[in-house]
């Protein structure tokens, strides 16, 4: 009868160890009993990036990228965007299932109702350069919104903790209107309670001197699929971080300003702004197979949008982004020209032996930056337009961490490779 473990054989010692497989893991404190004398620390595992460890057990989503599977507790991510909007995502993404009617109904008015931020956000907002990134702001605001909500340091009350979650969804989309209105030298627009998640936040964005500025339903639609779409993709860099801070029991307003800095920089949230300046860089139909080669050769850099480390097979988000592309450029009018040079792209990377031997197929990124241009988003809102969504995911694992027995500090270990002890000098031997 096979037995879930694993014998390890320490040939330094020539003992032999036992140790259990649970979930196709073995625990890494189970190797600490590993050692060559009794003063030896016992083994550790190395791990850089976290490539090949497990650091919590979630129930929150699900992915199998060897097949192309994204599920939110369980429901196809296809599902999600056909048939529910992005704050009964959030809702199912943080409760663990889908609201009633009834709750759904509270849960809308009570975000909407939060959607207002503090007068004096205001003017700390005013006061950032007249230049300043979007998505600087966004991150420096948010973290300032932990000096507003003192008492959401009380992490460990799980009533609190939702109040805060409903308050941090909520301003979100006001605070990354604002960044962007900020730089492009517009007055902020309050929030109107009456509009939906979406709705609110563009109109936030874009309502001009008309204050009857309505956005149409169908970008409305585009961007709240979007917004399900970029909700939550497990462990990824910016979601480490919300635990890694939340670990600590700082405020979540602090944990998740640390989570959108993770998200920031160009390997996270801001592939889909390379996405765009590539397609505009190669221009026109009868520059891609040119561009392909040199990709091939590796003189024209990566291709971007395509590839991922989880999924070797079409990322399922793509899928979904190409149809909604489609939906969005009838409904605006504005057929962007580089739709064909995506389109193209991807037609002669699916059928090219260099991608399909590599298993590099569209991501995500891919299609998302040409419905954000189509929306008249520019493109430095673009890792703001994630960070909105990717709130109500980061939250879900931020509570399933705080309700989590298991969980400490995170706190990983080193391999220390600097000097033995040695003495100091003082300043006149240096
Ligand atoms: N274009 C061309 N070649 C690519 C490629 C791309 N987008 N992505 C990977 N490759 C090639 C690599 O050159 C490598 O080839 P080799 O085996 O001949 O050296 C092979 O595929 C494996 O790539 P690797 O970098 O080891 O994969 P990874 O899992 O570490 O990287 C990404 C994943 C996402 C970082 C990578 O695919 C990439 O840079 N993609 C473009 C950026 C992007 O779209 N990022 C958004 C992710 S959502």
């Amino acid at each position: 009868m096979p037995k879930d473990s694993l014998t390890i054989t320490d040939n330094r010692t020539n003992k032999v160890y036992e140790v259990p497989i649970t979930d196709g893991t073995i625990r890494g404190i189970d190797l600490r009993q590993i050692r060559v004398s009794d003063d030896d620390f016992g083994l550790m595992s190395y791990d850089p990036a976290f490539i090949n460890t497990a650091s919590c057990r979630s129930s929150v989503t699900f992915i199998d990228g060897d097949n192309g599977i994204l599920r939110y507790r369980g429901y196809p991510i296809e599902q999600l965007a056909e048939q529910a909007t992005y704050l009964e995502v959030a809702y199912l993404l943080i409760h663990g299932e889908l609201p009633t009617a009834s709750q759904l109904e509270q849960w809308n008015s009570e975000v909407a109702q939060h959607t207002f931020v503090h007068e004096n956000v205001k003017s700390f907002m005013s006061g950032f350069r007249y230049d300043a990134h979007p998505m600087g702001m966004f991150v420096g605001s948010v973290g300032a919104l932990s000096t507003f909500y003192p008492e959401a340091k009380d992490v460990l009350n799980p009533e609190v903790r939702r109040s805060h979650m409903i308050r941090l969804i909520a301003k979100m989309p006001t605070i990354a209107a604002w960044s962007y209105r900020h730089s492009v030298g517009m007055p902020f627009v309050y929030p109107d309670f009456a509009l939906s998640y979406a709705a609110n936040f563009l109109t936030m964005l874009k309502r001009g001197s008309s204050p009857n500025y309505t956005p149409p339903p169908e970008a409305v639609r585009a961007l709240d699929v979007l917004f399900i779409l970029h909700a939550d993709h497990e462990q990824n860099c910016s979601t480490n971080v919300m635990r890694s801070i939340g670990s600590s029991q700082a405020d979540p307003y602090c944990a998740l300003a640390g989570a959108a800095a993770a998200l920031y920089g160009p390997l996270h949230g801001g592939a889909n702004e390379a996405v765009l300046r590539m397609l505009r860089e190669i221009g026109s139909l009868a520059n891609v197979p040119g561009f392909i080669k040199e990709v091939k050769e590796g003189t024209g850099g990566r291709l971007m949008g395509f590839g991922h480390r989880v999924y070797k097979n079409y990322d399922p988000r793509a899928k979904v982004i190409k149809r909604l592309a489609d939906q969005v450029f009838e409904v605006t009018g504005k057929k962007n020209p580089l739709l064909q040079v995506a389109l193209e792209l991807e037609k002669i990377a699916l059928s090219d032996d260099y991608f399909v031997k590599r298993k590099l197929y569209p991501n995500v990124d891919f299609y998302s930056g040409l419905i954000y241009e189509a929306l008249g988003i520019p493109v430095d809102m673009f890792p703001v337009m994630f960070a909105i969504p990717r709130t109500s995911g980061w939250l879900a694992q931020w509570e399933e961490m705080l309700a989590d027995k298991e969980q400490k500090i995170a706190r990983p270990r080193q391999i220390y490779t600097g000097y033995d002890e040695r003495p100091f000098v003082p300043m006149n031997k240096r």
